[in-house]
């Protein structure tokens, strides 16, 4: 597997990550333990060394499982976990908290749960208004002082946000929605991490499932999946949203390829410092995005990719606004 750096820290990662969130939260009932591990073993067996996970994936269960997974290989692997929350009952199942005393909180529970004495890369995984992202970027600071955590991250914080943060504790890598049908990134953000010196680790790169054209216009999501809120995923939206599945099908059978590759390698195009992290619960899907490193698209490929997005107008907020309220802060 290519690799790729974040950051002026030099992270090396592999050209993909995994995203584990999957496995234990937002798309219906979690992965059985002994299935996620050996997912997530598999993806290492494949040449796979980021791997992206949360403390509120699950809450909780997704760093267990990814502790497991990847204990025997810990010297081999970039780990990625995010703060940011407090977790409370049904009612309220997490409001935000980035304070000091509960930064330092999640990070003793995150490192027991990957089973590590430093987490490779701790992102910030929503700004907290109530908090000033100095402090946050201080006692990410004095974490790495202590050895406890190598690198900082901040996850769809705003540029100035970003810019005020790094001025404290440089920041490695910056995790934000980024793909053929969440492209705002490239107004802003992308210029100013480009000048800053700091990577992209791209989420949802597959578009939450949707660009691979395995979602069609009659899909369902259960009650538990994160989809089933989400004014994209609206029967709706999935209806005006399949001319671009449709269009991203003729450019992936003249490159011989998959649509989910095609969405992967144009991503891997924009930027040498972009790492896409798709997520999968599936072997036989996981070998497919990894084939994606292998498609070179060319120039004429990206012009026709930018037709395509131009002929569609993308219908759907990609959050519901409670949560569109978190972001860009
Ligand atoms: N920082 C943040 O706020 C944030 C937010 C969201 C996600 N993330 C991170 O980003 C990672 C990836 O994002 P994501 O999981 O939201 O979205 P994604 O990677 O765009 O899509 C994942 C979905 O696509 C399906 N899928 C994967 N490969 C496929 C293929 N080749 N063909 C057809 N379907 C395929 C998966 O289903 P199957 O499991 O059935 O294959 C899953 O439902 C997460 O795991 C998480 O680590 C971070």
């Amino acid at each position: 597997m290519q690799k790729r750096t974040l950051g002026k820290s030099k992270l090396e990662v592999s050209a993909l990550g995994l995203g584990c969130m999957g496995l234990s939260h937002a798309y219906g009932p979690a992965t059985d333990t002994p299935r996620a591990v050996s997912l997530i073993r598999a993806a290492v067996d494949r040449g796979v060394t980021f791997f992206d996970t949360a403390e509120l994936y699950g809450p909780f269960l997704n760093e267990e499982v990814v502790g497991e997974a990847l204990a025997p290989v810990r010297d081999q692997v970039v780990i990625a976990t995010k703060f940011g929350f407090t977790f409370g009952d049904e009612d309220h199942p997490y409001a935000l908290d980035s304070r000091p005393e509960h930064i330092r909180w999640a990070v003793e529970g995150s490192l027991k749960r990957l089973r590590t004495d430093v987490i490779d890369l701790l992102y910030q995984h929503r700004v907290d208004p109530n908090v000033p992202i100095e402090d946050v970027a201080g006692t990410v600071k004095d974490l790495i002082a202590e050895g406890k955590v190598k690198h900082f991250g901040l996850s769809e914080a705003g540029v100035q946000t970003i810019r005020r943060a790094h001025a404290v504790q440089p920041v490695t890598a910056v995790q934000n929605e980024y793909s053929l049908w969440w492209r705002e990134p490239e107004a802003e953000l992308l210029p100013a991490l480009e000048q800053l010196g700091i990577g992209l680790v791209a989420f949802s790169p597959l578009g939450k499932g949707f660009l691979t054209g395995a979602i069609t216009a009659g899909t369902t999501f259960d009650s538990n999946d994160f989809r089933s809120t989400v004014p994209r995923f609206s029967p709706e939206a999935l209806q005006a949203n399949q001319a671009l599945v449709e269009l991203l099908g003729y450019i992936a059978d003249d490159k011989e390829a998959t649509r989910a590759q095609i969405v992967l390698a144009w991503l891997l195009a924009q930027k040498p410092w972009i790492v896409p992290i798709p997520g999968t619960t599936k072997l036989h899907r996981l070998e497919e995005n990894l084939g994606a490193t292998a498609v070179q698209l060319t120039d004429e490929d990206l012009a026709r990719i930018d037709d395509a997005l131009r002929q569609v107008k993308i219908q759907g907020d990609r959050y519901p606004a409670v949560m569109q309220a978190q972001v860009g802060r």
